[in-house]
């Protein structure tokens, strides 16, 4: 039985991650610490507020007393790290955020673990900090590269994936300088349920029901990898339970597509969803999907992300030969599962939107 501690547990993949380490080890214990930045909504963990093996608490991971009393009070053994600062558009504008949480924050728990784990009169036997970490540490790709391996080196190119990648460095040399037991995962880009709709696919779904434009920065031919967030979950209890100490795993979906092609088949699907269900006119009545079947005219080309990485791919072979890792959810059924979503809970989206990040996006690429 574990006793985690999750970081950053009410933002997108660490309340998907909260919710499927409940449901698979109902006896465990999680605690989750968020400071509900923007980006984190107590919301996201509706579903499991009244497990008696939950707990939500309200901080900062900067507060480094704070985490030694949870490690303590609640006999924490082992350490999820999601918390982070995490889009890449809001690191150009405004970094200082990004240095404060992903560095100075991943550091303060390091140290927290440090001293309550190691420190004491006997170290904690079966301890682990697992730090969530992205494949964009590796930097960017032409169309012909190789994918990303656990062994290219890294070479970050904004701000977001800076401090990403010192906080990855610092996990590493408290192993190795400590002999702190940490797993680090570098994932690609995930979507499903609970994301914040200032991200590609959320962004597009909702403004397309908003009748509002797509924004496709610079020619959109730029290709991420796609992970539906379940299946990352379902990676990271991989790497818990078998991963080998002071080792990276890649996690990603074998799932490569361009920005501009994840807009067109959004937007087909939305427009498949109104045919399907004659409701949706009556709850859009000012979407373009229920008006006429042209939704891809909201497209816009604005001008480009400055620094925009060209291509990230993830090459996973070490975690599938070692964990027995595979995605569960194909490209197909994660999206469809995912707009599905987003139309059952409109109240979610409309709630973390106030309108005002919309507009100061716009200005930012017009
Ligand atoms: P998110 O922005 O949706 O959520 C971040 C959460 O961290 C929020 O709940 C926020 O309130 C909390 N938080 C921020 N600063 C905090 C602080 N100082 N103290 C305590 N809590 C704080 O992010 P996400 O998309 O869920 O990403 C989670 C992690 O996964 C991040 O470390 C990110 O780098 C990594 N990651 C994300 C993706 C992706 O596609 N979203 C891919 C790979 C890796
Ligand atoms: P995003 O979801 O911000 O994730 P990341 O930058 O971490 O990969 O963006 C995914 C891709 O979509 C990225 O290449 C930038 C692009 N993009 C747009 O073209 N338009 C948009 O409005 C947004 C938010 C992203």
């Amino acid at each position: 039985m574990k006793k985690l501690l999750v970081t950053g547990g009410a933002g997108f993949i660490g309340a998907n991650f909260v919710h499927y380490w409940l449901q698979r080890y109902p006896a465990d214990q999680v605690v989750v610490l968020d400071a509900l930045t923007y980006a984190g909504n107590i919301a996201n963990l509706d579903s499991v507020k009244d497990n008696k093996n939950f707990t939500f608490v309200h901080g900062n991971i900067c507060d480094q007393s704070l985490v030694e009393a949870l490690l303590v009070e609640h006999n924490i053994d082992t350490l999820v790290h999601f918390a982070a600062e995490s889009h890449v558009d809001r690191s150009i504008t405004g970094p200082d955020a990004f240095i404060e949480t992903n560095i100075m924050g991943t550091y303060s728990l390091l140290k927290a673990v440090k001293k309550v784990w190691l420190d004491a009169d006997t170290v904690l036997e079966g301890h682990r900090f697992h730090h969530v970490s992205t494949d964009e540490v590796y930097g960017t790709l032409s169309a012909t590269d190789p994918a990303f391996t656990e062994d290219t080196a890294y070479a970050p190119n904004s701000p977001y994936s800076a401090s990403k990648a010192a906080s990855d460095h610092l996990v590493r040399a408290y192993h190795h300088t400590f002999g702190l037991n940490v797993t680090t995962s570098n994932c690609s880009n995930n979507y499903g349920p609970f994301h914040f709709p200032e991200k590609l696919i959320p962004l597009v779904i909702t403004n397309i029901l908003h009748n509002k434009s797509l924004p496709i920065y610079g020619d959109g031919q730029q290709i991420r990898d796609w992970l539906y967030v379940e299946d990352h979950a379902h990676g990271i209890d991989l790497v818990l339970q078998n991963g080998r100490i002071g080792e990276n795993y890649n996690i990603g979906g074998n799932n490569e597509w361009a920005n501009i092609d994840i807009v067109k088949t959004i937007s087909k699907l939305v427009e498949q969803e109104f045919i399907n269900n004659e409701e949706l006119a009556k709850r859009f009545p000012g979407a373009i999907a229920a008006i006429e079947k042209n939704t891809e005219s909201l497209i816009t080309y604005v001008k480009d992300r400055p620094g925009h990485d060209r291509r990230y791919a993830i090459d996973a072979t070490k975690t599938n030969d070692e964990l027995g890792y595979q995605p569960k959810e194909s490209f197909e059924t994660g999206i469809a599962k995912t707009v599905q979503w987003y139309l059952n809970n409109e109240a979610w989206w409309q709630s973390v939107m106030d309108g005002s990040y919309q507009n100061w996006i716009a200005e930012q690429y017009s």
